[in-house]
């Protein structure tokens, strides 16, 4: 099949290697002239395990290319998949401008019989507005699909390989078939739905696992005023079948690209069909404000943060990406820069990208953990990458009173401890 990728993103990159690795041809379209450019060279813009490898594979092999032209890429396309960001507006609308361009640019090279997919996560109802537009410009006859992405950045090209799930939104069989005969490899389990139950799917799961990380942080809140440790609660509620042992996450919420976007989306949604009074707005409103109402906390515990030296580990919004869409640095760092004078930071591959967001901030970007940590009275272990996991903190113990916290609860309290360190977790006594 001939497949193009409109969006070459987080999402649109490592769907079109992936679809070029069944043997497709694919076409991935971009209007940033650099980021074509680069993929061109077999260069992923932005860090992700494994994709480089994968993109330089199957450029090899002739089948993918990128451009920037809709007409060569659209032209001769049996489907047409669109990955173009949605970021929400301050309200929490999804801003669909990006998806509403490509879908006008798309419209007058659209082959008959051509399938147009949204794969951009969007609020239920989209598919008609893009109908309206494809039809002002267009006479042939196509066919459209919503079949949302679940792929977790950092594990991005392995999450698209082995889906938990293909979930495929249209309204005719002979859709379903094309989708279905293109994820054939993947050996997944296929939701067949209507385009709507597919956009609230995709709402839905994100809106679950950032709720649960919500309903986490207010037990281990509850815990700080009762001695319980949360890690001790999670342990004991893991067991039980109903409840589940995996993702929990403790900590200074939830951020990065989707949670706190598709919260406030479906929180949005939500008022303007008249449900406002619900359980989104709380959880966005509570996870706004918990970086904030911690970092306060702590201050109580380390005797204020003025004049303390502090030292941020981990500054992408998750291990093993360098995207830095809402991280918590984001939120700490202009935090510290108003209540403290001195702040340093490292990040193993978000140095780069930090250093453009961060910009308005104080914070020393250092190469290393040993010089970030050089004589901080405190360190903040924001993001668990592995190689601040690992890191012997004996070994750059320099004061005698120092503070370590634990933003995410993944050292042990009493090895940090045992190191000289006073250790502060999230709902750890
Ligand atoms: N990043 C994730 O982990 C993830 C996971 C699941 C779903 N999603 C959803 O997938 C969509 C894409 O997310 P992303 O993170 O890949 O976005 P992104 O911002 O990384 O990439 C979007 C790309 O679209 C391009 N673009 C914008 N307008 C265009 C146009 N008119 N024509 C061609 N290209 C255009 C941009 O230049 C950019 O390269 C969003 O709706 C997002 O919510 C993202």
């Amino acid at each position: 099949m001939k497949i193009t990728i409109i969006g070459t993103g987080f999402v649109g990159v490592v769907s079109a290697a992936v679809y070029a690795s069944f043997g497709h041809t694919v076409v991935g379209l971009d209007i940033d002239d650099a980021k074509v450019a680069s993929l061109r060279q077999g260069k992923v813009p932005f860090y992700e395990p494994g994709l480089e490898e994968l993109l330089l594979d199957q450029q090899a092999t002739g089948n993918l290319s990128f451009t920037t032209s809709y007409k060569n890429a659209v032209s001769d396309a049996d489907i047409v998949i669109i990955a173009v960001g949605t970021p929400s507006t301050e309200e929490g609308k999804a801003n669909l401008a990006y998806l509403y361009a490509a879908t006008e640019s798309l419209a007058e090279f659209i082959k008959k019989g051509a399938i147009i997919v949204v794969k951009s996560t969007v609020p239920p109802g989209t598919l008609e507005a893009v109908d309206k537009i494809l039809k002002k410009t267009t006479t042939v006859e196509y066919e459209l699909a919503s079949v949302p992405e679940f792929l977790r950045e950092g594990t991005a090209v392995h999450d698209t390989l082995n889906p938990d799930r293909i979930v495929l939104g249209a309204s005719k069989k002979s859709v379903f078939e094309v989708l279905e005969e293109l994820h054939k490899p993947l050996n997944a389990p296929v939701v067949k739905v209507t385009p709507e139950s597919a956009q609230m799917g995709k709402y839905a799961a994100n809106a679950y696992l950032a709720t649960r990380i919500t309903f986490i942080n207010q037990i281990a809140d509850l815990c700080e005023h009762n001695g319980a440790d949360v890690q001790e609660v999670i342990a004991a509620i893991g067991l039980d079948k109903r409840v589940g042992g995996h993702y929990w996450y403790p900590g200074f919420g939830y951020g990065g690209s989707c949670f706190p976007k598709d919260v406030k989306e479906l929180a949005y949604y939500s008022r303007t069909v008249g449900e406002g009074h619900n359980l989104f707005n709380k959880v966005n409103e509570l996870n706004s404000g918990r970086i904030d109402r911690l970092l306060m906390g702590f201050g109580k515990k380390i005797g204020e943060w003025e004049d303390k030296k502090v030292a941020v580990l981990g500054l992408s919004f998750k291990p093993n990406t360098d995207d830095m869409r809402d991280a918590p640095s984001t939120k700490v760092v202009p935090w510290l820069a108003e209540h403290t004078t001195t702040i340093s930071g490292y990040d193993p591959k978000a140095t780069d990208a930090a250093k453009i967001v961060l910009k308005d901030t104080p914070i020393v970007l250092e190469s290393s953990i040993e010089a970030a940590v050089q004589d901080a009275d405190v360190i903040i272990s924001l993001i668990e990458w592995d190689e601040i996991v690992a890191h012997d903190y004996g070994s750059t113990k320099a004061k005698k009173k120092q503070f370590f916290i634990d933003a995410r609860n993944q050292f042990d309290p009493k090895i940090i401890e045992k190191w000289g360190y006073t250790y502060l977790g999230v709902g750890r006594n």
